[in-house]
């Protein structure tokens, strides 16, 4: 028997249909709720709303799950490769070795950007920050591929311009940091893998230590996908108008920016960095985040999603432990980090908000152990994040449900206000 939600309203009594993923997780389906009653919803910062189903990724943030395309993270992030959960996520299933192949060789044979954007790249101040060049030349890209700008592209072109982004992506970000060094940029070394040519792309090393390259990989898994967060969201809102693959993804760019979403890993690390120049006195930080007259927040700590722990952290905690002990690293910075961790944990004001670290806690540590600039810090997860942004781009497109990201509101201004004539006015 279909399963329905009775809603009772003034104007009478509606029943909507109940829809149950594979997973259990129950909505109910409110597409028909302002045709039939005149009312809409109000669910400021979409705290309860489920904007599309979706195939790709499930999290369920009470348990602490988390899986691409059914498999948990920890089997990918133990087993797999960034470039196969790449494959995975955009195609919905691993390779076998043939496509594995296929798609491999796809992404090298446009591992080449522009002469332009190179050009254009080398423009921007050496100090500017780099999530915004980044933005400026993924939707550059466009400029250069008019044939991908149709609103209906072949399955032909979709993955032609899938294989790009990820190819060009990598060489984007690394001119830029090798620009603001005063470096030209080099070739990228198609024989290597994509993380182990990311490292040769940034610091023109031919042999690139695996336990460096492997530790890339995890981290790039890690944030490969996280289902209709803010960023994924938006590259759905800029495409579902149709806009071009590059134009959405530089709005994805341009979102993950913010220090509550992907900015927060760079933040993380200048917070550790400023305790430590303090003196290593954390309960400061500690009692400044619960200040409410204070803005500061403890970054890396929180999750809308997450009310358990977050997956993700307890990976990168355990590789950073690994990482810095496998590349020599002793950095004073992941001891803060424990400690603050620690005593945050056992805190009443996290403990009863369900406060815990995320992805970006210890992420920056593990970037810094690999030389990573911190300024690159979100660069990075934009480059883990770009095949989540391509499969839920790809998603959407190929659905027969897609509509145009339009929501509605609830007018709250001025009702009938009176034309002024300017000089009149006070
Ligand atoms: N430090 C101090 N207090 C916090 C923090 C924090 N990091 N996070 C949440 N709170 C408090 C918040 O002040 C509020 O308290 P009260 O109920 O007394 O008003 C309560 O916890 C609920 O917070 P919220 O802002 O309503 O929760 P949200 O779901 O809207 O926000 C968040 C989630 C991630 C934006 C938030 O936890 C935060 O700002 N964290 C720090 C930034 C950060 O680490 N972001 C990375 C997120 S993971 C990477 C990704 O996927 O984007």
């Amino acid at each position: 028997m279909t399963k329905t939600a009775k809603l009772i309203l003034e104007n009478g009594t509606f029943e909507f249909p109940v829809i149950e993923g594979t997973e259990q997780e129950k909505a109910v389906d409110i597409s028909k709720l302002r045709a039939q009653t005149g009312y809409v919803t109000l669910d400021n910062g979409y705290m309860n709303t489920g904007a599309c189903t979706s195939n790709i990724t499930f999290l369920d943030g009470e348990k602490g799950i988390l899986k691409y395309r059914g498999i948990p993270i920890e089997v990918l992030a133990e087993k797999s490769t960034f470039m196969e959960v790449a494959y995975l996520l955009i195609n919905g299933k691993l390779p076998n070795e043939k496509q594995f192949l296929e798609f491999r060789n796809g992404i090298n044979d446009v591992s080449k950007v522009p002469d332009g954007i190179i050009n254009i790249i080398k423009q921007f101040p050496k100090d500017a920050h780099p999530m915004g060049v980044l933005s400026a030349a993924m939707v550059g890209l466009s400029a250069f591929y008019p044939e991908y700008l149709d609103a209906d592209l072949t399955p032909e072109k979709k993955v032609k311009v899938i294989n790009q982004l990820i190819a060009q992506m990598r060489i984007i970000c690394a001119a830029f940091y090798r620009h603001s060094i005063g470096k030209n940029p080099v070739k990228s070394d198609t024989k290597l893998s994509y993380c182990a040519d990311f490292m040769h792309l940034m610091f023109d090393k031919g042999n690139i230590d695996p336990a460096v390259a492997q530790a890339l990989d995890i981290l790039l898994i890690l944030h490969a996908d996280h289902e209709q967060n803010c960023s994924s969201t938006t590259v759905r809102v800029v495409g579902s108008s149709q806009a071009n693959p590059f134009a959405s993804i530089s709005a994805g760019i341009d979102a993950l920016w913010g220090p509550l979403h992907g900015g927060a890993n760079q933040a993380v690390l200048e917070m550790l960095e400023a305790i430590h120049q303090d003196g290593g006195d954390f309960k400061k930080f500690l009692a400044r985040a619960k200040d409410k007259n204070d803005t500061f927040r403890l970054m890396g700590f929180g999750h809308r999603v997450y009310k358990n722990f977050d997956p993700r952290a307890k990976i990168i905690k355990k590789a950073c432990d690994t990482v810095l002990d496998k590349l020599g690293v002793d950095d004073p910075l992941l001891e803060i980090a424990k400690g603050l961790e620690a005593e945050a944990l056992k805190d009443p004001y996290f403990v009863e908000r369900k406060l815990y670290p995320n992805v970006d806690f210890y992420s920056g540590i593990i970037y810094r152990a690999l030389g990573i600039p911190t300024n690159m810090f979100t660069v990075m997860f934009a480059l883990g994040r770009l095949p989540g942004w391509l499969a839920q781009w790809k998603e959407l497109i190929e659905s027969d449900a897609m509509k145009i990201a339009r929501p509605r509101q609830i007018y709250t201004g001025d009702v009938n206000s009176e034309y002024v004539d300017i000089k009149k006015r006070k």
